[in-house]
């Protein structure tokens, strides 16, 4: 037996067609009003809203009880549906012609009114609505996030078990894989002053499911970083994790490809086209001044070396005579940013590292520039032929190191992408490119060594290998990096299956054989015994649902996310813990 009569309906399901049926409802109280002689409310669901009517012509005891009603409490009525007034019809409410004019009420449960009201948009600080999680959640973009998030969970298991994958569980508690945060670490009790580590990402383990023969895995798996966090960074976070055998990489982007098909199309009713674009490591930087490029809108890079590579301005000479760049982009009808404006971007340009921003507008009077003073007119015509830049024209030019310059100016065409709001008269929605022909390594001057790209699993190109002992920076990957509207959403390789490659690799980042052994010994070891060429990839499940939601952080699309201090406000972790607990676990607090 229950306290409560079970719903014959859910809020958000009752039509004209079910005028004259007696029902039973069930939710919160969403709003509340009192007329005076009628009072209404929302009754609020998962599924909707419906408009519940209390007269005391019609029933004078629910009435009385009806006074009692505030927001939130939770409710169960039953009632007749009847048809609303002619001229009251709620047309924005799928149960909006109908009303459910009560008979019964139970208050099955109260509630204190809350800190911030459920209905609409909140303004609430985050604060608040982290630490009322519960409440924030009962929100209609909350759960639809969820529910979308939902869906795409059904949709990718089907995928990838169409397509012959095996979803395998692999541990949490493991040995440490560096991916290039830090990791977080668990005691073990059994075996004082040892630790596993949360996966980063479950990276050695799916390649020795390859060495197992299980030949295409796939799993939905939660991760752990301890790094900075950021708006599309959280320190647990999901991805949808993908290990193929017997591939290149060209099987790996068309299962990826055919997967965000998938998605768009099921999720959002878009179709979109593939193969996606590819773009290098060095065009996306040279292009678009950055590895995740947004092609949803112009301000494309153009390098101006060449043709100030002989000037007698030293600043620019200089810089590409060391091997730097000189680097720019047009906005066009930029001759009206005031002196003032132009001074704002020379300090942000300042403040994203660069030591100096260079204008030049074209005039219907021909070029004015701070530049005039160093530059021959005919060298300032020819930048602006070079950029293809016409009357009315702003340029903005930066001279530093190649990768400095490029981030700069990549940093500040997102800038004035905003400024200028090139996304609202954007192309397309949703881009979607590949970036490949990374560097495999990059020189680490905080650590004095070479350090992995990607990760020291990935491959190096096979037209490459020569380069290895000679020029190790000048080696590409065999990595790819999915970008969706300038977010790195996914991010993989092709492998090396062989352990003298793999130890030669480790070798140049600075790792003994030694400390290989010990920290990678049972892959290195795995791959004696038969290992087939294999590649994958891993999905930043979070960020995919935040941006086909049209929502700017990863935590609106995560039920329990944390701060961008790794708090969770709402159970107040990480917390203290008994000092008997440290005890077991062999650790004090210094
Ligand atoms: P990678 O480190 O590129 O690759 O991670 C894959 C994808 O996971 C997402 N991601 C994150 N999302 C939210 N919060 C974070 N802190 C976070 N960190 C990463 C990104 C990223 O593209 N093992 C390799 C994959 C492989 O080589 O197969 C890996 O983890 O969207």
């Amino acid at each position: 037996m229950s306290n409560f009569k079970k719903r014959t309906h859910t809020c958000g399901e009752l039509r004209a067609s079910d005028i004259r049926k007696t029902v039973s409802l069930l939710g919160w109280v969403d709003r509340r009003r009192d007329l005076g002689g009628v009072i209404f409310i929302d009754l609020r669901d998962r599924y909707g809203k419906t408009q519940v009517v209390f007269q005391p012509q019609h029933n004078q005891k629910v009435y009385q009880q009806a006074k009692e009603l505030r927001s939130e409490f939770v409710l169960n009525i039953s009632g007749i549906v009847e048809r609303r007034p002619e001229g009251t019809e709620n047309r924005a409410l799928p149960t909006g012609e109908i009303d459910v004019r009560a008979d019964e009420l139970k208050i099955l449960s109260k509630a204190d009114p809350t800190p911030f009201p459920i209905e609409g948009e909140v303004d609430a600080g985050e604060e608040l609505r982290l630490k009322y999680r519960y409440l924030d959640l009962r929100r209609k973009p909350l759960q639809e996030n969820l529910i979308a998030r939902h869906r795409a969970y059904q949709i990718v298991r089907k995928y990838f078990d169409e397509h012959g994958f095996v979803e395998i569980e692999t541990p949490v508690l493991m040995k440490s894989t560096p991916e290039g945060a830090r990791d977080y670490l668990v005691p073990s009790r059994i075996h004082r002053g040892r630790f596993y580590a949360l996966p980063q990402s479950p990276q050695t383990y799916k390649q020795i499911l390859m060495v197992a023969g299980l030949d295409r895995y796939f799993q939905i798996v939660k991760c752990f970083r301890d790094e900075d966090l950021r708006a599309d960074r959280q320190p647990e976070f999901t991805q949808i994790d993908v290990e193929m055998s017997f591939v290149d990489e060209d099987d790996v982007l068309s299962i990826t490809e055919g997967l965000m098909v998938r998605l768009f199309e099921e999720l959002k009713g878009i179709k979109i086209t593939v193969p996606f674009a590819r773009f290098s490591y060095k065009d996306a930087m040279e292009r678009y001044g950055t590895d995740k490029p947004d092609v949803r809108f112009g301000l494309e890079l153009v390098n101006v070396s060449e043709v100030v590579a002989e000037s007698n301005f030293k600043i620019f000479a200089d810089r590409v005579k060391n091997g730097g760049i000189v680097s720019g982009f047009v906005v066009h009808d930029g001759v009206s940013f005031t002196r003032n404006q132009l001074d704002n971007l020379v300090d942000l340009s300042k403040s994203f590292g660069a030591q100096g921003l260079f204008y030049l507008k074209v005039t219907s009077n021909g070029i004015e520039s701070p530049l005039e003073k160093y530059l021959p007119k005919e060298t300032l015509n020819a930048i602006k032929e070079k950029m293809k830049a016409e009357t009315g024209d702003l340029l903005l030019l930066v001279a530093d190191e190649w990768q400095k310059a490029l981030t700069v100016l990549g940093n500040l065409r997102l800038d004035l992408a905003n400024r200028l709001k090139l996304l609202k008269e954007k192309k397309a929605e949703f881009s979607l490119v590949w970036v490949t022909d990374f560097p495999l390594l990059e020189y680490s001057e905080e650590e004095k060594r070479f350090v992995s790209v990607h990760h020291p699993f990935t491959s190096p190109k096979l037209e490459d290998l020569n380069l290895l002992d000679e020029k190790p920076e000048a080696v590409h990957a065999r990595s790819y990096d999915l970008i969706l509207n300038g977010t790195e959403i996914a991010g993989g390789s092709i492998r090396i299956h062989e352990s003298g490659l793999q130890s030669k690799v480790f070798k140049l980042l600075g790792l003994t054989e030694e400390e290989a052994g010990k920290k990678f010994g049972f892959l290195l070891e795995a791959f004696r015994y038969g290992t087939p060429p294999h590649g994958g990839i891993a999905f930043g499940f979070d960020r995919i649902v935040m941006l086909m939601q049209g929502e700017r952080s990863i935590r609106e699309v995560i039920a329990f996310p944390k701060t961008s201090s790794a708090l969770s406000l709402m159970d107040d972790s990480p917390s203290e813990v008994d000092k008997r607990q440290l005890d077991d676990l062999h650790l004090r607090i210094k």
